[in-house]
Protein backbone atom coordinates (compact mmCIF):
# COMPACT_ATOMS: atom_id res chain seq x y z
CA UNK A 1 0.00 0.00 0.00
CA UNK A 2 1.09 3.18 -0.69
CA UNK A 3 2.26 5.83 2.32
CA UNK A 4 1.11 9.43 1.81
CA UNK A 5 2.62 12.38 3.68
CA UNK A 6 1.60 15.35 4.50
CA UNK A 7 2.84 18.64 5.95
CA UNK A 8 0.46 21.51 6.81
CA UNK A 9 1.69 24.66 8.21
CA UNK A 10 0.02 28.27 9.73
CA UNK A 11 0.87 31.13 11.45
CA UNK A 12 -2.07 30.84 13.86
CA UNK A 13 -0.70 33.80 16.23
CA UNK A 14 2.48 34.07 18.49
CA UNK A 15 4.22 35.73 21.51
CA UNK A 16 5.61 38.95 21.81
CA UNK A 17 4.99 40.07 17.97
CA UNK A 18 5.74 37.32 14.79
CA UNK A 19 8.14 35.37 16.96
CA UNK A 20 7.15 31.87 18.42
CA UNK A 21 3.74 30.59 19.30
CA UNK A 22 3.06 29.78 22.78
CA UNK A 23 3.44 26.28 24.36
CA UNK A 24 -0.97 26.45 25.47
CA UNK A 25 -1.47 26.77 21.76
CA UNK A 26 0.49 24.28 20.49
CA UNK A 27 -0.57 21.87 22.99
CA UNK A 28 -3.98 22.79 21.96
CA UNK A 29 -3.35 21.33 18.31
CA UNK A 30 -1.17 18.64 19.52
CA UNK A 31 -4.26 17.72 21.89
CA UNK A 32 -7.06 18.52 18.70
CA UNK A 33 -4.90 15.97 16.26
CA UNK A 34 -4.37 13.47 18.81
CA UNK A 35 -8.35 13.21 19.73
CA UNK A 36 -9.57 13.27 15.71
CA UNK A 37 -6.39 11.31 14.38
CA UNK A 38 -8.11 7.72 15.00
CA UNK A 39 -9.33 6.10 11.43
CA UNK A 40 -7.26 8.61 9.60
CA UNK A 41 -3.36 8.78 10.54
CA UNK A 42 -0.76 6.50 10.89
CA UNK A 43 1.57 8.76 12.48
CA UNK A 44 2.50 12.57 13.03
CA UNK A 45 4.76 15.09 14.75
CA UNK A 46 4.13 18.89 15.03
CA UNK A 47 6.86 21.31 14.91
CA UNK A 48 7.09 25.20 15.03
CA UNK A 49 9.64 27.44 13.18
CA UNK A 50 9.31 31.21 13.80
CA UNK A 51 5.96 31.75 14.27
CA UNK A 52 4.64 29.03 11.97
CA UNK A 53 3.35 25.90 13.70
CA UNK A 54 3.44 22.66 10.94
CA UNK A 55 1.64 19.70 11.35
CA UNK A 56 3.38 16.49 9.46
CA UNK A 57 1.76 13.22 9.30
CA UNK A 58 1.18 10.61 7.64
CA UNK A 59 -1.93 8.34 6.28
CA UNK A 60 -2.81 6.00 2.83
CA UNK A 61 -5.23 8.56 1.62
CA UNK A 62 -3.69 10.06 -0.83
CA UNK A 63 -2.80 14.10 -1.37
CA UNK A 64 -5.50 16.68 -1.32
CA UNK A 65 -7.59 14.82 0.92
CA UNK A 66 -10.19 16.38 2.41
CA UNK A 67 -10.20 14.80 5.81
CA UNK A 68 -7.03 15.09 6.11
CA UNK A 69 -6.73 18.72 5.21
CA UNK A 70 -10.51 19.19 7.25
CA UNK A 71 -8.00 17.43 10.14
CA UNK A 72 -5.44 20.51 10.22
CA UNK A 73 -8.05 23.30 9.39
CA UNK A 74 -9.59 22.04 12.91
CA UNK A 75 -6.90 21.74 14.13
CA UNK A 76 -5.55 25.39 13.95
CA UNK A 77 -9.31 26.75 14.62
CA UNK A 78 -8.73 25.33 17.92
CA UNK A 79 -5.11 26.53 18.22
CA UNK A 80 -6.56 30.39 17.26
CA UNK A 81 -9.47 29.92 19.96
CA UNK A 82 -6.31 29.03 22.42
CA UNK A 83 -4.45 32.28 21.03
CA UNK A 84 -7.57 34.69 21.12
CA UNK A 85 -7.95 33.98 24.83
CA UNK A 86 -4.11 34.28 25.47
CA UNK A 87 -4.26 37.53 23.38
CA UNK A 88 -1.28 36.51 20.47
CA UNK A 89 -0.67 38.47 17.99
CA UNK A 90 -1.45 37.47 14.76
CA UNK A 91 -4.28 34.79 16.35
CA UNK A 92 -5.42 32.87 13.01
CA UNK A 93 -3.19 35.30 10.91
CA UNK A 94 -3.07 32.48 8.48
CA UNK A 95 -7.04 31.48 8.07
CA UNK A 96 -8.38 33.81 5.52
CA UNK A 97 -11.14 31.57 4.93
CA UNK A 98 -14.24 30.91 6.90
CA UNK A 99 -15.37 27.97 6.43
CA UNK A 100 -13.33 24.72 5.08
CA UNK A 101 -14.35 23.77 1.62
CA UNK A 102 -12.43 20.15 1.03
CA UNK A 103 -8.64 21.31 0.38
CA UNK A 104 -6.61 23.50 2.54
CA UNK A 105 -4.69 24.93 -0.80
CA UNK A 106 -6.03 28.16 -1.01
CA UNK A 107 -7.09 28.97 2.25
CA UNK A 108 -4.16 30.47 3.95
CA UNK A 109 -1.82 27.41 5.19
CA UNK A 110 0.83 26.09 3.08
CA UNK A 111 1.30 22.19 2.23
CA UNK A 112 3.63 20.32 0.80
CA UNK A 113 2.32 16.31 0.25
CA UNK A 114 3.82 13.50 -1.14
CA UNK A 115 2.05 9.96 -2.09
CA UNK A 116 4.64 6.87 -2.71
CA UNK A 117 5.49 3.22 -2.30
CA UNK A 118 8.13 3.41 0.27
CA UNK A 119 11.24 1.69 -0.42
CA UNK A 120 12.63 -0.73 2.04
CA UNK A 121 14.19 2.01 3.95
CA UNK A 122 12.86 5.65 3.48
CA UNK A 123 14.32 8.51 4.62
CA UNK A 124 13.03 12.15 3.80
CA UNK A 125 13.81 15.26 5.06
CA UNK A 126 10.81 17.97 5.72
CA UNK A 127 11.91 21.69 5.65
CA UNK A 128 9.71 24.95 7.15
CA UNK A 129 10.91 28.15 6.54
CA UNK A 130 9.98 31.59 8.43
CA UNK A 131 10.13 35.50 6.82
CA UNK A 132 10.51 34.49 3.43
CA UNK A 133 8.80 32.98 0.31
CA UNK A 134 8.08 29.45 -1.15
CA UNK A 135 10.87 30.81 -4.13
CA UNK A 136 13.04 30.28 -1.38
CA UNK A 137 13.99 27.30 -1.74
CA UNK A 138 14.94 27.47 -6.09
CA UNK A 139 18.81 28.01 -5.53
CA UNK A 140 19.23 24.76 -3.23
CA UNK A 141 17.06 22.82 -5.28
CA UNK A 142 18.52 23.43 -8.48
CA UNK A 143 22.02 22.93 -7.08
CA UNK A 144 21.22 19.78 -5.28
CA UNK A 145 19.07 18.46 -8.07
CA UNK A 146 21.03 19.65 -11.21
CA UNK A 147 24.64 20.82 -10.25
CA UNK A 148 27.40 18.30 -10.08
CA UNK A 149 29.31 21.10 -8.08
CA UNK A 150 26.92 20.71 -5.38
CA UNK A 151 25.66 16.82 -5.95
CA UNK A 152 28.33 14.56 -6.55
CA UNK A 153 25.23 11.59 -6.88
CA UNK A 154 24.73 12.87 -10.43
CA UNK A 155 28.48 12.05 -11.55
CA UNK A 156 28.76 8.82 -9.26
CA UNK A 157 25.29 7.00 -9.51
CA UNK A 158 24.31 5.91 -12.22
CA UNK A 159 20.83 6.24 -10.83
CA UNK A 160 21.33 9.90 -11.36
CA UNK A 161 22.72 9.67 -14.64
CA UNK A 162 19.29 10.53 -16.18
CA UNK A 163 18.75 13.45 -13.95
CA UNK A 164 15.61 15.01 -13.03
CA UNK A 165 12.37 17.05 -13.99
CA UNK A 166 11.40 19.99 -12.51
CA UNK A 167 7.87 21.56 -12.31
CA UNK A 168 7.65 25.29 -11.61
CA UNK A 169 5.01 26.94 -10.86
CA UNK A 170 4.15 30.60 -12.03
CA UNK A 171 2.34 32.10 -9.00
CA UNK A 172 1.72 35.00 -10.36
CA UNK A 173 -1.16 33.36 -11.77
CA UNK A 174 -4.13 33.16 -9.70
CA UNK A 175 -6.68 32.01 -11.62
CA UNK A 176 -5.34 28.27 -11.75
CA UNK A 177 -2.06 26.22 -11.16
CA UNK A 178 0.00 27.56 -14.14
CA UNK A 179 3.05 24.51 -14.46
CA UNK A 180 6.00 23.74 -17.24
CA UNK A 181 7.89 20.56 -16.70
CA UNK A 182 11.90 21.40 -17.55
CA UNK A 183 13.98 18.46 -17.45
CA UNK A 184 17.68 18.29 -16.47
CA UNK A 185 20.46 18.45 -17.74
CA UNK A 186 19.05 18.94 -21.52
CA UNK A 187 17.21 22.04 -20.45
CA UNK A 188 19.27 23.49 -17.45
CA UNK A 189 19.33 27.11 -18.91
CA UNK A 190 15.13 27.05 -19.37
CA UNK A 191 15.37 25.91 -15.83
CA UNK A 192 18.03 28.49 -14.18
CA UNK A 193 16.11 31.35 -16.64
CA UNK A 194 12.87 30.95 -14.67
CA UNK A 195 14.77 30.27 -11.24
CA UNK A 196 16.23 33.29 -11.35
CA UNK A 197 13.25 35.25 -10.57
CA UNK A 198 11.85 33.44 -7.01
CA UNK A 199 8.91 35.69 -6.59
CA UNK A 200 7.45 34.51 -9.63
CA UNK A 201 8.55 31.10 -10.45
CA UNK A 202 8.66 28.35 -7.77
CA UNK A 203 9.59 24.49 -8.04
CA UNK A 204 6.40 22.93 -6.99
CA UNK A 205 7.64 19.06 -7.38
CA UNK A 206 10.82 17.41 -8.32
CA UNK A 207 11.35 13.84 -10.44
CA UNK A 208 13.17 11.39 -11.17
CA UNK A 209 13.93 10.54 -14.31
CA UNK A 210 15.20 6.95 -13.59
CA UNK A 211 12.15 6.00 -11.75
CA UNK A 212 9.54 8.15 -11.80
CA UNK A 213 9.15 8.66 -8.06
CA UNK A 214 9.10 12.11 -6.66
CA UNK A 215 11.92 13.60 -4.82
CA UNK A 216 10.28 16.94 -3.40
CA UNK A 217 6.83 18.74 -2.85
CA UNK A 218 7.15 22.11 -1.68
CA UNK A 219 4.29 24.44 -0.72
CA UNK A 220 3.57 27.10 -3.17
CA UNK A 221 0.95 28.80 -1.64
CA UNK A 222 0.76 33.14 -1.86
CA UNK A 223 -1.23 34.46 0.53
CA UNK A 224 -1.44 38.07 -1.05
CA UNK A 225 -2.65 36.00 -4.02
CA UNK A 226 -5.71 34.54 -1.66
CA UNK A 227 -6.24 37.06 0.25
CA UNK A 228 -5.94 40.03 -2.39
CA UNK A 229 -4.10 42.35 0.17
CA UNK A 230 -0.37 41.27 2.27
CA UNK A 231 -1.46 39.30 5.18
CA UNK A 232 2.19 37.66 6.09
CA UNK A 233 4.64 35.77 3.99
CA UNK A 234 3.93 32.45 2.70
CA UNK A 235 6.58 30.85 5.32
CA UNK A 236 7.21 28.05 2.88
CA UNK A 237 7.52 24.06 3.92
CA UNK A 238 8.99 21.38 2.09
CA UNK A 239 9.37 17.31 1.66
CA UNK A 240 12.49 15.77 0.16
CA UNK A 241 13.09 12.01 -0.33
CA UNK A 242 16.66 11.47 0.13
CA UNK A 243 19.28 8.51 -0.70
CA UNK A 244 19.57 6.05 -3.39
CA UNK A 245 18.19 7.46 -6.74
CA UNK A 246 17.84 10.80 -4.94
CA UNK A 247 20.40 12.93 -3.79
CA UNK A 248 21.99 11.53 -0.15
CA UNK A 249 20.62 14.69 2.62
CA UNK A 250 24.22 16.25 2.58
CA UNK A 251 24.10 17.10 -1.34
CA UNK A 252 20.42 18.53 -0.32
CA UNK A 253 22.01 20.36 2.78
CA UNK A 254 25.16 21.70 0.80
CA UNK A 255 23.84 24.60 -0.64
CA UNK A 256 22.36 26.17 2.22
CA UNK A 257 25.74 27.38 3.34
CA UNK A 258 25.73 29.76 0.51
CA UNK A 259 22.46 31.47 2.76
CA UNK A 260 21.04 33.99 -0.52
CA UNK A 261 19.40 37.05 0.09
CA UNK A 262 16.05 35.99 -0.40
CA UNK A 263 12.18 38.00 0.25
CA UNK A 264 10.80 38.56 3.24
CA UNK A 265 12.08 39.78 6.86
CA UNK A 266 10.72 42.55 8.65
CA UNK A 267 7.61 43.29 7.06
CA UNK A 268 7.77 40.74 4.58
CA UNK A 269 9.37 43.24 2.56
CA UNK A 270 12.88 42.95 2.37
CA UNK A 271 16.07 40.81 1.62
CA UNK A 272 17.81 39.19 4.17
CA UNK A 273 19.82 35.89 3.83
CA UNK A 274 18.21 32.60 3.92
CA UNK A 275 19.66 31.02 7.69
CA UNK A 276 19.69 27.68 8.30
CA UNK A 277 18.70 27.24 12.01
CA UNK A 278 17.99 24.09 14.92
CA UNK A 279 14.14 23.07 15.07
CA UNK A 280 12.06 25.10 16.80
CA UNK A 281 14.20 28.32 16.41
CA UNK A 282 13.16 31.50 17.10
CA UNK A 283 12.51 34.91 15.01
CA UNK A 284 14.26 37.98 16.60
CA UNK A 285 16.77 40.81 14.64
CA UNK A 286 15.00 42.70 12.08
CA UNK A 287 11.73 39.85 12.21
CA UNK A 288 14.21 37.72 10.91
CA UNK A 289 16.59 36.53 9.29
CA UNK A 290 14.74 34.75 6.83
CA UNK A 291 15.03 31.15 8.63
CA UNK A 292 15.01 27.94 7.67
CA UNK A 293 14.83 24.51 9.56
CA UNK A 294 15.40 20.70 8.27
CA UNK A 295 14.27 17.62 10.13
CA UNK A 296 15.28 14.80 9.16
CA UNK A 297 12.83 11.36 9.01
CA UNK A 298 12.40 8.06 8.61
CA UNK A 299 9.47 5.70 7.56
CA UNK A 300 8.20 2.73 7.62
CA UNK A 301 4.74 1.43 7.01
CA UNK A 302 3.51 5.15 7.68
CA UNK A 303 5.26 5.05 10.95
CA UNK A 304 8.04 8.15 11.52
CA UNK A 305 10.83 8.02 13.70
CA UNK A 306 11.56 10.50 15.78
CA UNK A 307 13.23 13.88 14.29
CA UNK A 308 16.84 14.41 13.59
CA UNK A 309 18.00 18.20 13.40
CA UNK A 310 19.54 18.56 10.54
CA UNK A 311 21.10 22.24 10.96
CA UNK A 312 22.15 21.42 14.59
CA UNK A 313 25.89 20.57 14.31
CA UNK A 314 29.14 22.72 15.01
CA UNK A 315 29.25 23.42 10.84
CA UNK A 316 25.89 25.37 10.44
CA UNK A 317 27.15 27.36 14.03
CA UNK A 318 30.02 28.20 11.57
CA UNK A 319 27.43 28.85 8.77
CA UNK A 320 25.40 31.30 11.02
CA UNK A 321 28.19 33.58 12.24
CA UNK A 322 28.62 34.44 8.55
CA UNK A 323 25.22 34.51 7.34
CA UNK A 324 24.85 37.01 10.26
CA UNK A 325 27.22 39.18 8.68
CA UNK A 326 25.56 39.21 5.68
CA UNK A 327 22.39 40.20 7.86
CA UNK A 328 24.07 42.84 9.11
CA UNK A 329 25.67 44.02 5.79
CA UNK A 330 22.84 44.38 3.57
CA UNK A 331 20.56 45.86 7.28
CA UNK A 332 23.18 48.70 6.47
CA UNK A 333 21.59 50.09 3.61
CA UNK A 334 18.03 49.93 5.33
CA UNK A 335 15.09 51.15 2.52
CA UNK A 336 17.86 51.85 -0.01
CA UNK A 337 17.76 49.85 -3.32
CA UNK A 338 18.18 45.91 -3.29
CA UNK A 339 17.71 46.10 0.64
CA UNK A 340 13.92 46.59 0.32
CA UNK A 341 11.22 44.59 -2.47
CA UNK A 342 10.68 46.14 -5.50
CA UNK A 343 7.57 48.30 -5.65
CA UNK A 344 5.26 45.02 -7.02
CA UNK A 345 6.71 42.98 -3.98
CA UNK A 346 6.36 45.02 -1.15
CA UNK A 347 3.86 43.80 1.12
CA UNK A 348 2.18 46.66 2.68
CA UNK A 349 -0.06 49.08 0.99
CA UNK A 350 1.12 51.98 2.68
CA UNK A 351 4.15 52.82 0.75
CA UNK A 352 1.20 52.89 -2.41
CA UNK A 353 -0.49 55.39 -0.75
CA UNK A 354 2.20 57.39 -0.34
CA UNK A 355 3.46 57.28 -3.66
CA UNK A 356 -0.27 58.41 -4.78
CA UNK A 357 0.01 61.68 -2.29
CA UNK A 358 3.17 62.40 -3.86
CA UNK A 359 2.54 61.96 -7.56
CA UNK A 360 -0.09 64.82 -7.51
CA UNK A 361 2.56 67.08 -6.03
CA UNK A 362 4.79 66.32 -9.37
CA UNK A 363 5.26 69.03 -12.06
CA UNK A 364 6.02 68.59 -14.94
CA UNK A 365 8.68 71.93 -16.22
CA UNK A 366 7.93 73.61 -19.39
C1 LIG B 1 6.88 39.40 8.48
C2 LIG B 1 6.16 39.65 9.72
C3 LIG B 1 6.54 40.82 10.53
C4 LIG B 1 5.45 41.86 10.53
C5 LIG B 1 5.85 43.08 11.39
C6 LIG B 1 4.75 44.10 11.50
O1 LIG B 1 6.36 38.30 7.85
O2 LIG B 1 5.29 38.92 10.06
O3 LIG B 1 7.76 41.37 10.12
O4 LIG B 1 5.18 42.27 9.22
O5 LIG B 1 6.16 42.66 12.69
O6 LIG B 1 3.61 43.45 11.89
P1 LIG B 1 2.19 44.15 11.98
O7 LIG B 1 1.92 44.84 10.68
O8 LIG B 1 1.27 42.99 12.24
O9 LIG B 1 2.28 45.11 13.14
MG1 LIG C 1 3.24 35.93 11.44
MG1 LIG D 1 5.54 33.00 9.81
Amino acid sequence: MKTTITAIKADIGSIGGHIKPSQRVLDSVIGYVEQHQQGLLIDYKISFTGDDIAILCTHNKGVGNPDIHGLAWEAFKTGTEVAKDQGLYGAGQDLLKDAFSGNIKGMGPAVAEMEFEERPNEPFLFFAADKTDPGAYNLALYLAFADPMFCSGLILSPGMFKGFRFDIMDVSYTEADRVISLNAPEELYDIAALLRDPERFVIEGIYSRETGEQAVSVSTTRLRNIAGKYTGKDDPIMLVRVQGAFPATGEVLAPYSIAPYVAGFMRGSHTGPFMPVKLNSTISFFDGPPVVSCAGYCVHEGKLTNPVDAFDHPFWDYIREKVSEKAIEIRRQGFFGSAMLPYSELEYGGIVKKLEELDSRFQIRE
